[in-house]
């Protein structure tokens, strides 16, 4: 089960020796506990070199994925006198150019994240110097290699890892042998690196990095991928052939390498996506239904017509023994399926629900639909929420963040223009024009009336949406939960401030349901500290009287969606509410047309997601139930 409690200081899985896997890895429940032991490993490292007198030398990266691990190795530093006096580092790699000063820069990153926390001496510190006007930059990165080699070879490197496969900025094409050089970006590369520039323009196109020869010639290797959206690279790392392709799978070949994976990281390995195959199963009922609807995906067959053989066919004859016939297993799969598809996502009143995924009483419930930005409320259950209205419940919408940042100039600029036109003599609205007018690129942070702006540009969207949908003005509330608004993309901490926020709504409105998103793809990302948020406000609050009648649902944001046999409500959308809910989603006029957070998927928000609604009703269409127009989904939280 993906939310339940950590228990343990435990990994969820360990490497198998198994046809499939050819990396050591080992998958934590969460990323934050990972990195500590990661962090304790380091630190083990230095202190044996201490002792033995030696110098310790570590290549280190950037990115969101080591940040835990640096936290951690300052937290050791200032509690318990964790020394970096005999550390010498090399970082991988350093965007070109790029100017040391930049906020961009991979020299501001590792100064902020841990160099200037630590008593690492400065000599010691070497990270490749992307400055336009390094004199022979061909020459500064054959010294580099060098350098490296002199200092006594890397004696632990840290890696991440690129959804293109790179390590450090090997991308594909790279050789296995390859050195430190001056490298062309992949263009999914810079699709990622496109939020901290605000915007893909503004990525650099070109790096210097270590060579993938550099990373292999260190004595020990830690590689750390955390969220679903690295799942498939680590299936191709761990499992795929060798090739240049895929330069992280080189690593194959390197004997002292350990990946460090949370579930997301890990979901489509074999062993963990389709354990049947790799090792014989204790048959769960979630593990049940996660096979059946597997074979009926892979055989294309629906569910009540797999036969005996079909099972035994693809390694599931445990599973038909414990069973007794496929006939059985089928008919049971098929009406759990069935019992998850509702078109009263708040209960239906009056009727029988102990097949239901929603209770029936009481017959009107108040819900809070938590929404990360002003716009996931809508994209990701905007037909759940106008039944839920339709039905006559007291619905609720807390828009967690200000989502501010997702506003172009251009658009602020429109708003402060128009604002002007009707009262030019605002004193305000000439300073954002100017503002505006004057900002060079990403280089400086909006100014505070500037973000304000943005945000109250976000918040008419939000609320022309929710009047559309007929909810009242006063149930619609703008949290504006204080971690987001630092004005960049890099966000602050959770704080009391945050949760206080979060507890006051809850304990306000009372509500029988929560909907909140559930996405667990980026964990650094805003919805995942949205999520966050919420799980330790329900922690501290659930004590109280009215939350013991209170569930709480969860759907995915913007980009996924949740597998088959996760699901545990289905809501269907007849054609005329898929266009009402696309009429919602059109009221956030910023965020349409090449929006700033793309991603790598250039389809309008509406667009995808009236292909991933259609795309669950298909999917419920061919394991042989109802042919719906779309389906919205929700998995249940247990708190
Ligand atoms: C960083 C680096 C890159 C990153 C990779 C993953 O120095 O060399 O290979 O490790 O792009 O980035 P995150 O961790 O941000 O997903």
């Amino acid at each position: 089960m993906l939310y339940q409690k950590e228990t343990a200081y435990q990994p969820v899985g360990q490497f198998e020796d198994n046809r499939f896997e050819k990396i050591h890895n080992v998958i934590y429940k969460s990323s934050d506990k990972a990195s500590i032991l990661v962090a304790e490993e380091i630190a083990s490292l230095i202190k044996e070199k201490q002792n033995k007198k030696e110098n310790c030398v570590l290549g280190l990266a950037t990115g969101s994925s080591p940040i835990k691990v640096y936290e951690e190795l300052v937290r050791m530093h200032r509690e318990e006198g964790l020394s970096f006096e005999n550390v010498i580092t090399f970082n991988l790699d350093e965007y070109y150019p790029m100017e040391k000063s930049n906020i961009q820069s991979y020299f501001f990153f590792m100064h902020e994240h841990l160099f200037n926390h630590i008593n690492i001496l400065p000599e010691n510190i070497n990270i490749p110097d992307g400055r336009a006007s390094l004199e022979n930059p061909n020459q500064y990165c054959i010294d580099y290699e060098m350098k490296i080699k002199n200092a006594g070879g890397l004696d632990f490197q840290l890696l991440g890892i690129g959804r293109t496969g790179h390590i450090g900025f090997n991308e594909p094409g790279s050789h296995e042998n390859s050195g430190t050089r001056i490298i062309t970006l992949d263009h999914i590369t810079r699709v990622d690196a496109g939020p901290a520039f605000l915007g893909i323009d503004n990525v650099p196109r070109k790096a210097i990095t270590m060579g993938i020869g550099t990373v292999k010639s260190a004595k020990r290797i830690v590689l750390l991928a955390w969220g679903s959206n690295k799942g498939d690279i680590i299936k191709q790392t761990i499992e795929g052939e060798i090739s240049t392709e895929f330069p992280a799978t080189y690593l194959q070949k390197h004997n002292n390498t350990t990946f460090i994976l949370d579930e997301g990281a890990a979901e489509k390995l074999t062993r963990i996506k389709t354990p049947w195959l790799t090792r014989s199963c204790i048959w769960d009922d979630d593990l049940k239904l996660k096979a059946v609807v597997w074979l009926s995906n892979k055989l294309g067959t629906s569910i009540l017509k797999l036969t005996d053989k079909d099972y035994n066919d693809n390694g599931m004859s445990s599973l038909l023994s414990q069973e007794g016939t496929a006939y059985d297993l089928n008919i049971r799969i098929f009406n759990k399926l069935q019992h998850t598809i509702t078109g009263w996502p708040g209960g239906k009143p009056y009727a029988d629900d102990s097949n239901r995924p929603e209770r029936a009483t009481p017959a009107k419930k108040r819900v809070i639909i938590f929404s990360p930005h002003p716009d996931d409320d809508v994209i990701s259950m905007g037909g759940t929420f106008d039944r839920l209205v339709q039905q006559g419940h007291e619905v609720h919408v807390a828009y967690q963040t200000s989502g501010n940042i997702a506003v172009s100039d251009e658009e602020a600029l429109k708003f402060a223009e128009i604002s002007q036109e009707i009262s030019s003599d605002s004193h305000k609205t000439c300073e954002i024009i100017d503002f505006l007018k004057n900002k060079k690129g990403n280089e400086n942070i909006d100014s505070l009336e500037v973000r304000k702006l943005k945000g109250i540009i976000r918040k008419r969207e939000s609320l022309a949406a929710t009047r559309y949908l007929g909810l009242p003005d006063e149930n619609v509330h703008f949290l504006n939960l204080p971690f987001y608004e630092t004005g960049t993309i890099k966000k602050g901490k959770i704080s009391k401030d945050d949760i206080d926020i979060m507890m006051s709504i809850i304990d306000n409105v009372k509500p029988h349901q929560i909907y909140a998103a559930g996405d667990l793809a980026d964990p650094h990302g805003t919805h995942k500290v949205c999520l966050d948020a919420l799980f330790i406000a329900l922690e501290k609050i659930k004590v109280k009287e009215y939350m013991k009648d209170c569930w709480v649902w969860l759907y995915r944001g913007a980009w996924h969606e949740w597998d088959s046999n996760e699901i545990e409500m289905a809501v269907p959308l007849s054609p005329d509410q898929v266009l009402r809910k696309r009429h919602a989603i059109f009221y956030h006029q910023t965020q349409k047309d090449g929006v700033m957070f793309q991603g790598d998927d250039s389809r309008e928000f509406w667009v995808r997601v009236e292909d991933r609604n259609r795309l669950t009703a298909e999917k419920y269409n061919a394991f042989g139930l109802a042919d719906y127009a779309a389906m919205e989904a929700f998995k249940r939280y247990f708190f």
